[in-house]
């Protein structure tokens, strides 16, 4: 018995386990329950007395050398086998989809606006969305009692102080500081105290733009805005005009454009009319003139605003206001191509 156990730790000594089936057979020879081993030790009880302790102590060699030869095998493919995991990875799948931003649907239609009016040579004016009462109302021809300055729709800061209710208060401030021919467009936020809903919020955007200069009249007014929300809408469209009422203009109008979406006939959003309002405008008031220090003998002007987000719901079919500042990714994604 001892020849038959130094002869396997001499073989157990120069085996090399090279794979993990290589290592799975060396353990069912020898460490498993019928293995080689395991028979050794179960003859073992038989020998003599006297052989016992040599017999045992090579035994024993045996049994440690045959179980750290198969534990070394076994990291061994422990490490080959997470290596070629690594190595198992598909180069050739599709990379996992990186989204890049996309503009705001206000601001894609903001610079449309400003884009097609510069080519009739408006240009970009800005103003501050603080104002004083002068130039957000008094210089705009609003009465002292005019319910547009009431609490309910301004927020006030003092008394002569409030958050802008309108864009018309930067064409106060332009006239002011420039000589006609004045013609600007001038994008911005404005802000009304009202209840927030699908229709409304308490800030929105609009743009306002002016033309003064001598002997402006009411046909540039209408020849331009058709221009414009022909080239915004698109060839087909048809304008009206209805007279309508503003402190700083006069007269004022209202311009509708043909709904787009039953091309006139009549639908949920025009409210079955064919026609859905885009601005106010008008010819410039000449108090407002006078109240800037232009000559209203010498120069006329024409006005006009618009609400940037109505503009934006009726190119993208918005139906709800408050979709454009929640932030939700699945609405602004959808402008990424834009
Ligand atoms: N400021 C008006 C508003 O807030 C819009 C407006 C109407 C502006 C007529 C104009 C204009 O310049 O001529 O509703």
């Amino acid at each position: 018995m001892k020849e038959r156990i130094q002869e396997l730790i001499k073989h157990i000594e120069e085996v090399k386990l090279k794979t993990s089936e290589e290592a799975e057979q060396f353990r069912l020879k020898f460490l498993s329950k019928k293995g080689e081993i395991s028979t050794l030790v179960e003859n073992f009880r038989e020998i003599a007395a006297d052989q016992k302790r040599e017999t045992g102590q090579i035994l024993n060699q045996l049994k440690q050398l045959a179980q750290q030869k198969w534990q070394e095998a076994q990291q061994l493919s422990d490490s080959t086998k997470k290596q070629s995991n690594k190595s198992a990875v598909d180069y050739t799948l599709p990379s996992e989809p990186q989204f890049s931003g996309a503009r705001h649907p206000l601001s894609i239609v903001e610079n449309e606006i400003i884009q097609i009016l510069s080519k009739l040579g408006f240009v970009y004016a800005e103003g501050p969305e603080i104002e004083d009462d002068w130039h957000n109302f008094s210089a705009l021809n609003f009465p002292p009692n005019h319910p547009a300055r009431d609490m309910q729709d301004t927020f006030f800061i003092d008394e002569e102080i409030a958050l802008r209710t309108h864009t018309s208060s930067v064409q106060v401030r332009l006239m002011e500081t420039q000589k006609p021919p004045i013609r600007a467009i001038m994008p911005g936020r404005v802000y009304r105290n009202e209840a927030i809903s699908a229709r409304a919020n308490c800030f929105f955007h609009q743009v306002e733009g002016i033309y003064i200069d001598k002997g402006v009249s009411f046909t540039d007014l209408k020849q331009t805005l058709y221009y414009f929300v022909q080239q915004l809408f698109g060839e087909d469209i048809q304008v009206r005009f209805r007279p309508s009422f503003f402190p700083f203009t006069e007269p004022s109008a209202e311009m509708d454009i043909s709904c787009q979406l039953c091309k006139g006939k009549g639908c949920n959003v025009c409210k079955q009319t064919g026609w859905l309002e885009i601005l106010g405008c008008g010819m410039i008031d000449p108090n407002v003139l006078k109240a800037s220090g232009i000559d209203p003998e010498e120069y006329s002007g024409f006005a006009f605003g618009m609400g940037i987000e109505r503009i934006a719901m009726l190119k993208y079919d918005v139906k709800d206001l408050r979709t454009y500042f929640t932030n939700d990714t699945r609405f602004l994604s959808q402008f990424r191509n834009y």
